[in-house]
Formats: structure tokens, C-alpha cells, sequence
């Protein structure tokens, strides 16, 4: 038995949660599990309900569960007010820094089949298989002071980083590649950013603790250009919070659509998995958002989370068998888009059908 809080959040949130629970019912059905489910709101989902974009309830349904599985947040309500004290994507930000989760994985991998959806030359993108090791909790998005400043007139952002910071993140990118081609670059901006050179200090002097991991350095307005002209280069790539954000949609192309990307937040405590696509207020309610980034976020939730590789396997499987069959929501398959309801039945379908279930 796991316990597993489900926080749907905005826009397609709910119905792409709704397809990656199918599957995970699929898993427990085939491999006897029971995963034991608790909603909670997040985000402008519970600022419609006069909460906090970060309930203290849903914080303590997260505290006691093994994994966490998130929709998307994002809420045009709330958007185009700069002045709005609170937003919906404080949510997101206040859960990550109360959860601990300051290392953030996104996988980026092709799938031969929807080459040809990516804007980049076949040649440069087949093979290509990366990871980027975001850190989540620290830099930019949470240093203080942060303000308006002279009447308006000014802001100011910080961007920090402790010893204590990188080490633990770089671990994690060091750890990682020893599963992978055991390469690491640090993206970083050490011409011109104090942080960035304590960055490339701490992780060269880590590296010798790898040393079977080959390590090289690179300029982030570089490795802009360097994902998107020879992304075969990169293995994993190790990077503050901002850079990540920035570099993690860039390389997205690289798979033809974001709405095939997962990914996977860890820390000190309950780990959580989640597309790394925005909440798409357009598509909501329509049946048509692409549910299979999060149904992947369920498989990493199966490895990284419960550790359930044999079942985070299945799943990885069913949704190559689904893309191979072309049963593929519009923004992969315009000729002939399924519906997100049919492609989730669709994956859950494969994987019970291993198990002679219906
Ligand atoms: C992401 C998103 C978030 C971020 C937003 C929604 C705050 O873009 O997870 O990449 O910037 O971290
Ligand atoms: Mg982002």
C-alpha cells in the first residue's frame, strides 16, 4: 500500500491527472499494489476557494505521503495583474521550498516516431538523450530581499547560493550520470555571476570524488545555442534555478512537443512528479491536452518515488507502444488526434492487457 497526494491544480491539471491515475490503477491492478489516493488544491484551484495558493491542508496531506503527483497551476484570472499580492504560481514556489525539494529532474529523450515534429534537423536530434538537474529551491526565485523599491520606480531580485546549496544539488547530477554516459556539465554564467564561480568551485572540487564521471564547464548563453546545434553533447546537465527553467522548455523541442516531458523534484522529504508543462487555460475542459508528460511523471513516481522499476518500466513501454500506434492528442497528431481520455485508456489499456485484464 502507498499513499500518493494527488494535487490537480489549473487549466487541463485535472484531466491529465485523471488520465496518469488510470494508469497508475492499471500498475496496481497488474503488479498487486494499492496505491491509496488524497486530493488535494493547490494553486488558483484553491485561490477560488478563498485559500491560500499553498493550503496548510494540503502541505500536511503532502507531509504524509510517499509520493506526490501534481497537474499543472497557472490561472489567467489571476494573470496580467502586476500588482496582485498573490498569484497562483506562488503555490508551486511555496511548496517546493516547504518540501525541501531543491533538485529537479528533467529528462529530455526523442522518440523516433515524432522526429519529425521537432523543429530541429533529424540529424542533429536523433539519439539525443540529456537530463537536466534543475536546482529548485534556491538563486533567483528566492533570495532575499526582494521588492519594489522609490515609489515603484525600482525592484530588486537576489540571486544567493550557499556551499551547502550546490553540494547537495551537485551530488545528486554526479549520482545521476553514474546511471547514465557519466558526463556533467555545469551551465553557468562564471564570467560574469559571483554565484556562478562558487558554483565551479565547489562542483570541481566534488569531482574528484567522482572520478569516473568526466566533468566540463559551460557558459549558459553557450549552452543555449550548444542544445539546440549538437544536443548529442550533453549528458547531464547541472545548473542553478533560473538557467534550468530557461534551458529545461529550450530543450523540449528537442522531443518535438513539451507536452512529453516529466519530471521529478527530490529532497529532504516526500519527492514529487510533474509535467513540466504550464496548466493550458485554452485546452481546459476540451478533452484534447496531451496527457502522456504526465503519465511518464507517474512512471518516474514509480522508480524514483516508490521504487518500483519493474512498473515504472511498464509504463515507459506502454506509452512507446501507444506513440508507435499514433494514438496521439492534436499537438502530436493533427491528422488524427485522440482525445486525452482515449489515449490514457489507451496506455492503461496495454499494461492491463499484460496482466489478461480487460
Ligand atoms: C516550471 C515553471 C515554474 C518555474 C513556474 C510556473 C513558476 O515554469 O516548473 O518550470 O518557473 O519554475
Ligand atoms: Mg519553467
Amino acid at each position: 500500500m502507498y499513499k500518493i497526494a494527488v494535487l490537480p491544480g489549473d487549466g487541463i491539471g485535472p484531466e491529465i491527472i485523471a488520465e496518469a491515475v488510470k494508469v497508475l490503477n492499471s500498475v496496481a491492478f497488474g503488479y498487486g499494489h494499492r496505491f491509496n489516493y488524497t486530493y488535494a488544491l493547490i494553486g488558483g484551484a484553491a485561490m477560488r476557494q478563498g485559500l491560500d495558493p499553498y493550503p496548510d491542508e494540503t502541505h500536511q496531506i503532502c507531509l504524509e505521503a510517499d509520493a506526490i503527483l501534481f497537474g499543472a497551476i497557472g490561472d489567467p484570472h489571476y494573470d496580467n495583474n502586476p500588482d496582485a499580492k498573490v498569484r497562483p504560481e506562488q503555490g508551486l514556489l511555496a511548496m517546493r521550498k516547504k518540501l525541501g525539494l531543491y533538485a529537479n529532474l528533467r529528462p529530455v529523450r526523442m522518440y523516433p516516431e515524432l522526429m519529425h515534429l521537432s523543429p530541429l534537423k533529424e540529424d542533429r536530434i536523433i539519439g539525443a538523450d540529456l537530463l537536466v538537474v534543475r536546482e529548485l529551491t534556491g538563486g533567483l526565485y528566492f533570495g532575499e530581499p526582494r521588492e519594489l523599491r522609490n515609489n515603484g520606480t525600482l525592484a530588486v531580485d537576489t540571486c544567493l547560493y550557499s556551499v551547502d546549496e550546490i553540494e547537495r544539488i551537485a551530488q545528486v547530477a554526479f549520482k545521476m550520470a553514474r546511471l547514465r554516459r557519466k558526463k556533467v556539465t555545469l551551465v553557468d554564467k562564471a564570467n560574469v555571476l559571483e554565484t556562478s564561480r562558487l558554483w565551479r568551485r565547489v562542483v570541481t572540487r566534488m569531482a574528484s570524488d567522482y572520478p569516473d564521471v568526466e566533468l566540463d564547464f559551460m557558459f549558459v548563453d553557450n549552452a543555449a545555442m550548444q542544445l539546440i546545434i549538437n544536443p548529442k553533447r550533453f549528458d547531464v546537465i547541472l545548473t542553478e534555478n533560473l538557467f534550468g527553467d530557461i534551458l529545461s522548455d529550450e530543450a523540449s523541442v528537442i522531443s518535438g512537443s513539451i507536452g512529453l516531458l516529466p519530471s521529478a523534484s527530490i529532497g529532504d522529504r516526500v519527492p514529487l512528479f510533474e509535467p513540466i508543462h504550464g496548466s493550458y487555460p485554452e485546452g481546459a475542459g476540451k478533452n484534447i491536452a496531451n496527457p502522456l508528460a504526465t503519465i511518464l511523471s507517474a512512471a518516474m513516481l514509480l522508480r524514483t518515488g516508490l521504487n518500483l522499476p519493474a512498473e515504472a518500466d511498464a509504463v515507459e513501454a506502454a506509452v512507446e507502444e501507444t506513440i508507435r500506434q499514433k494514438i496521439l492528442t492534436w499537438d502530436l497528431y493533427p491528422a488524427n488526434p485522440a482525445k486525452t481520455s482515449e489515449v490514457g485508456d489507451f496506455v492503461a489499456g496495454l499494461i492491463s492487457a499484460d496482466f489478461g485484464g480487460i
